[in-house]
C-alpha cells in the first residue's frame, strides 16, 4: 500500500485495536463490542486500513460496489499490488458491470431446480453418516466435516480428499488476512498439496454431471471469460466447504447448549431455516471481508481518500445491539433485520442455497434419529485468521 495512504483521514478515531491477535480470534466478543464502540468507521492503525463494525454502516458499504470495489481483494492484501499475496477470484473479486455477467453464468449453474436434484444424494450421505454415529462422537470430525466434504465435492465433481479440502480451505481463510504465523504455518502446509489442487482445477479432473464440469461447459460456451473456470473452481473448493461446516459445527453447538430447540426442531422442521439464520448471525463463519476505495470517498462525514482498504466486520455488524435486542442471545426466528453472514449487495453468497440445503439433509436425518444431543466437553474454536470455525466438539448423542 503506498504509504500515502497509511494514514487515517482527518479526524477519524484511531485505534490499535488487532482482529488478528490471537486471543480477538477465539474470543471475539470483546473486540466486536470495542470495534462497534469507535464510531461508523475507524481507523486501524496496525493494518493501516479503515473498519466498519456496525450493522448499518456494513450494509452502507457492501450496498454501494462503485465507490467500495471488490476488484481491490476481498483480503487484506490490495491484490492489485505487485507484493499481493493473493490471486485474484473470478467472481467475488470482480466489480459491477463486469461481475453481472459472471454472476449470471454462475447462478444459472447453481439455480435452485439444480440444487434441489441433489437432495436425495445429500440425504444419503447424512444417513450414511449417522449410521456409524456411536453414543459419543466429535460434532466437527465426525459429522460437519465429513458431511459437508463428501456431499459437496460429489456434487461439486471433485475428488474428495479430506485433509487435503481442510488445508486448502484453512489457507484460505488464513491468506484472507495478515501475513502472521497463522498465515505462514497454513502456507507451509498448502504448499505440499500444490499439485494436487492445482489438478483439481482442470478439466480433465471434473467427473461428468457434477457442476465443476458445468463451469468448464460455461467457459467453453463463452458464458464465462477465458481462463475463468479453472480459477472459478479454486474459488468453489476454498470457499464452499470450510463455511459450510463452520455453520453446521456452530449449530451443533447451539442446539446442544439449548436443548428445548432441539425438541422444537424435532417436532417442526421448518424451524431448521431460522435456527441455521441465527446460528449464521452469532458466530458469522466469514468473520470480516474488504473493500477498496475506488476514488475519494465521503462517509460518515469523513473523507477517505482512494486506494484505502476497509475492513467489513461482518460477525460484529451481526451481533449489533442496534439491529437485535438481546443481540448475543440464540433466539431463532427473532423478529427484525436479515442477517449479513452471506454478505450483501451484488456480491451476496452465490452458495447460501446449497448450504440451505446441506443443513436440512443432515439435521433432517439427526433429529430423526437422535432425542437428545448434549456437550461432552468444551467446544474449541480453531484459529484461523478470518474464518470462525470449531475445532473440536466433543457431543453425547443419545438414540430415540
Ligand atoms: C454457511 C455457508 C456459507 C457462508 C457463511 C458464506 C459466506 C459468504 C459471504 C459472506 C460472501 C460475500 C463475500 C463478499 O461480499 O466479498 C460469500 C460469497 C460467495 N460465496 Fe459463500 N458462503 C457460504 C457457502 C457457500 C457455498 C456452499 C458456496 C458454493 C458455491 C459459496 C460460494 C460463494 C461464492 C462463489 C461467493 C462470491 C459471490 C460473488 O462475488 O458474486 N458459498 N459467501
Amino acid at each position: 500500500m503506498d504509504a500515502a495512504v497509511l494514514k487515517a483521514p482527518a479526524g477519524m478515531a484511531v485505534s490499535a485495536l488487532d482482529p488478528y491477535d490471537l486471543n480477538n480470534i477465539l474470543t471475539p466478543y470483546p473486540l466486536q463490542e470495542a470495534l462497534r464502540g469507535l464510531g461508523e468507521i475507524a481507523w486501524l492503525e496496525r493494518y493501516g486500513t479503515c473498519m466498519v463494525a456496525r450493522y448499518k454502516a456494513v450494509g452502507a458499504v457492501l450496498e454501494n460496489p462503485t465507490r467500495f470495489i471488490s476488484s481491490g481483494g476481498v483480503g487484506l492484501s490490495d491484490i492489485r499490488k505487485p507484493d499481493s499475496w493473493r490471486p485474484k477470484g473470478p467472481i467475488a473479486e470482480v466489480d459491477p458491470p463486469e461481475h453481472d455477467k459472471v454472476r449470471q453464468a454462475m447462478n444459472r449453474i447453481v439455480a435452485p431446480g439444480i440444487i434441489k436434484g441433489w437432495e436425495a444424494a445429500f440425504r444419503q450421505v447424512a444417513q450414511t453418516l449417522c449410521d456409524t454415529l456411536g453414543p459419543q462422537a466429535d460434532g466437527v470430525a465426525a459429522l460437519a466435516e465429513p458431511f459437508v466434504l463428501t456431499a459437496f465435492t460429489s456434487a461439486l465433481g471433485v475428488e474428495l480428499h479430506r485433509e487435503n479440502l481442510i488445508i486448502a480451505g484453512n489457507h484460505s481463510f488464513n491468506a484472507a488476512g495478515p501475513r502472521n504465523a497463522l498465515f505462514e504455518e497454513s502456507l507451509k502446509k498448502s504448499e505440499t498439496i500444490s499439485d494436487w489442487f492445482a489438478h483439481n482445477q482442470t478439466r480433465e479432473a471434473m467427473r461428468p454431471g457434477g457442476f465443476g464440469a458445468a463451469v468448464f461447459a460455461a467457459e467453453a460456451a463463452g458464458d464465462l471469460p477465458p481462463g475463468s473456470a479453472g480459477p472459478m473452481l479454486r474459488t468453489l473448493i476454498r470457499g464452499g466447504m470450510d463455511t459450510t461446516i463452520s455453520a453446521i459445527g456452530t449449530m451443533l453447538r447451539l442446539l446442544a447448549q439449548a436443548p428445548q430447540w432441539w425438541q422444537a426442531a424435532r417436532a417442526d422442521r421448518t424451524l431448521l431455516g431460522p435456527i441455521f439464520d441465527e446460528a449464521l448471525r452469532l458466530e458469522s463463519p466469514v468473520q470480516s471481508i474488504y473493500r477498496t476505495t475506488a476514488q475519494p470517498v465521503e462517509f460518515a462525514g469523513f473523507t477517505i481518500p482512494e486506494g484505502v482498504k476497509i475492513q467489513v466486520m461482518l460477525g460484529a455488524a451481526n451481533r449489533d445491539p442496534a439491529a437485535w435486542e438481546e443481540a448475543s442471545e440464540f433466539r431463532p426466528g427473532r423478529p427484525g433485520r436479515a442477517h449479513l453472514g452471506f454478505g450483501a449487495g451484488p456480491h451476496f453468497c452465490l452458495g447460501r442455497n446449497i448450504a440451505r440445503l446441506e443443513v436440512k439433509c443432515l439435521f433432517d436425518v439427526l433429529l430423526d434419529r437422535f432425542a437428545r444431543i448434549e456437550l461432552a466437553g468444551a467446544p474449541r474454536y480453531r484459529p484461523l485468521n478470518v474464518l470462525r470455525t470449531l475445532d473440536t466438539l466433543p457431543l453425547l448423542l443419545a438414540r430415540g
